[in-house]
């Protein structure tokens, strides 16, 4: 067994694991973190997608070992759980509809807001670029990709001083 040492969810978290435990394993059998899901487990769907130290990473292809010492983040760390609001990726997806069955999507948020963490302003071919590594079999992709575009747009205006002066004037 191996001692490990973790923020998840901005929960500090010690155990002993099995050197070859998966983090996905870790995180959802240790954990009971089951809003990340398995699709796979070939590291080919992109279902498991968390944030290791703010980059995503597929957890299936993580052993939990590796990410000692770390801070991951799953798609259950994401909303305001104090104020009770999604995170504005989360809020887009359900806004555009861009889910149908709901296997892929905590991936796919995550996958979704690493890339627009890296570029704040995608264009639809850089989406489609961005979350190739997650795979979808119900939408079709279409409200995937205007999702992300609506999350881009609010973050934009969101971070905009002049969205805040706007705010102010029509006040
Ligand atoms: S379960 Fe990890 S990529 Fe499919
Ligand atoms: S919504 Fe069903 S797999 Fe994506």
């Amino acid at each position: 067994m191996a001692r490990i040492s973790m923020r998840v969810d901005g929960m500090k978290v010690t155990d002993d694991v099995e050197p070859r435990t998966l983090l996905v394993q870790y995180l959802r059998e240790g954990l009971g973190k089951t809003g990340t899901v398995i699709g796979c487990d070939t590291s080919n769907c992109g279902a498991c997608t968390v944030h290791l130290d703010g980059d995503s990473v597929k957890s299936c292809n993580v052993l939990a070992v590796q990410a000692d010492g770390c801070e991951v983040t799953t798609i259950e760390g994401l909303a305001d759980t104090v104020e009770g609001d999604l995170h504005p990726v989360q809020e887009a997806f359900r806004e555009c509809h861009g889910l149908q069955c709901g296997f892929c999507t905590p991936g796919m948020i995550m996958q979704s807001v690493d890339l627009l963490k890296r570029n704040p302003q995608p264009s639809e071919d850089e989406i489609r670029e961005g979350i190739e590594g997650n795979l979808c079999r119900c939408t079709g992709y279409h409200n995937i990709v205007r999702a992300v575009q609506y999350a881009s747009g609010h973050l934009a205006t969101a971070a905009s001083p002049r969205g805040a002066t706007e705010e102010v004037d029509a006040l």
